[in-house]
């Protein structure tokens, strides 16, 4: 198998690696990118996905649909670059619904167009989370007008009604967001609330079952990578899932990192809910820094930063490769400009998340991504040489 070729650690200053050649891949396509319906955008051999695609993994990015299609470069990067996209908000209830009983499925649609054009997997972000619902139904994912009754009733509409919408056109739904607390708790969101615990999550993953039997149903959250009481908590509450034969498929690691804190224990934490028999996927993955303030958010503060960032990338995606369950790697977006990391965290101020800078050209995280995979596929030794031969 491919992916037991990946070398840990193992650094070449060579150019040519797996047989391709390594070069800035923005530079290497020549045709140029179309969002309406049309033919494919060619990728280049050296391309993030065409490499992904040698080690069979699906290297993914979030879309920001008000860029895709109209901002040129950012549309050639995407179809080049990614073999899967992730809405980054349009998929989201208060999207969809921003008022109650009409659904605007028209910029996801032309997300989910734009991927069959060019041959990429689609992850459904996402059904039932506490964040970004529509005013109309909370404003804060914790309190609300509507009765338990009503709350239980739109659930299920809004899991039926978008899983149909888009049924047979989405790998993997992001089906529950962020249900638990970074100390393990449950939180006590409205849906929480409605159901009197975590009832909700068992029949949402019912509901989406039954309206795309063939899509991949995920638990996503994030600090699941550390093993501590969030992680534990998770593990622990997708095997009572598994005991009620709840149809949940994975567990995806949202995967927002930040150099300030230490690496985490990820491979081992991947690991451990594969072997539950489950998928895994690295499904928002960012590395953020401390960064100048505004209006410099995209440069760091220490000149070392961006080589803790090369680490912690090439650390992230090679805890992928290692295991085999893990069938995605999927940075959050992929210009520092269109990063949520700067809007975010402001105080202190942190940015520079991503592989590619604010005009778009690919930043040193972005070729030690490109090397990893290159290495993964097995990179050949040197044409033989040596004594006695020419
Ligand atoms: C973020 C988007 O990137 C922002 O544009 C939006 O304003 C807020 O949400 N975890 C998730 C994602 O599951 O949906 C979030 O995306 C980032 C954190």
């Amino acid at each position: 198998m491919l992916r037991s070729a990946l070398s840990i650690g193992l650094v070449s200053a060579t150019v040519l690696l797996g047989g391709v050649t390594l070069t800035a891949s923005a530079s290497a396509a020549p045709a140029p990118p179309a969002a309406g319906p049309g033919k494919p955008t060619p990728y280049p051999a050296d391309s993030l996905r065409a490499l992904g695609d040698r080690v069979g993994l699906r290297i993914g990015t979030a879309v920001n649909m008000d860029e895709l299609g109209t901002n040129a470069e950012y549309t050639k990067i995407t179809a080049e670059q990614f073999s899967s996209v992730t809405a980054e908000n349009v998929m989201k209830w208060q999207l969809v619904e921003p008022t109650r009983g009409t659904y605007d499925w028209a910029a996801a649609d032309e997300l989910v167009a734009f991927a069959k054009k060019n041959k990429q997997l689609v992850r459904g972000h996402t059904l039932v989370w506490h964040s970004q619902l529509p005013t109309w139904l909370s404003s804060d994912g914790y309190t609300t007008t509507l009765s338990n009754s009503e709350l239980k009733a739109l659930l299920k509409k809004h899991v039926q009604d978008q899983v149909k919408h888009f049924k047979g056109d989405i790998w993997q739904w992001d089906v529950v967001n962020e249900a638990f607390d970074d100390e393990g708790k449950p939180r006590e969101t409205v849906w929480y609330k409605a159901w009197g615990g975590l009832g909700y999550i068992a029949d949402a993953f019912r509901w989406a079952r039954e309206a795309d039997p063939k899509a991949l149903l995920f638990y996503n959250d994030y600090n699941l990578e550390f093993t501590g009481p969030k992680s534990n908590a998770v593990y622990d509450f997708v095997k009572t899932l598994q005991a009620q034969r709840v149809p949940i498929d994975g567990v995806g690691f949202q995967g927002h990192l930040a150099t300030q804190y230490g690496f985490p224990d990820l491979q081992n934490n991947l690991q451990r809910f594969a072997d539950l028999g489950l998928k895994v996927a690295e499904t928002e993955v960012d590395v953020r820094t401390f960064t100048e303030p505004a209006p410099n958010v995209n440069t760091p503060t220490s000149p070392l930063a961006p080589y803790a960032q090369e680490s912690y990338w090439s650390r992230a995606l090679k805890a992928c490769l290692a295991v085999p369950e893990c069938i995605s790697f999927t940075p959050w977006g992929f210009g520092d400009t269109y990063s949520w990391i700067p809007g975010w965290f402001t105080n202190p101020q942190e940015g520079a998340a991503l592989l590619y800078d604010a005009d778009l050209k690919p930043k040193s995280q972005y070729y030690v991504i490109q090397q990893d995979l290159a290495l993964a596929a097995g990179a050949p030794r040197r044409a033989p040489g040596g004594p006695g031969r020419p």
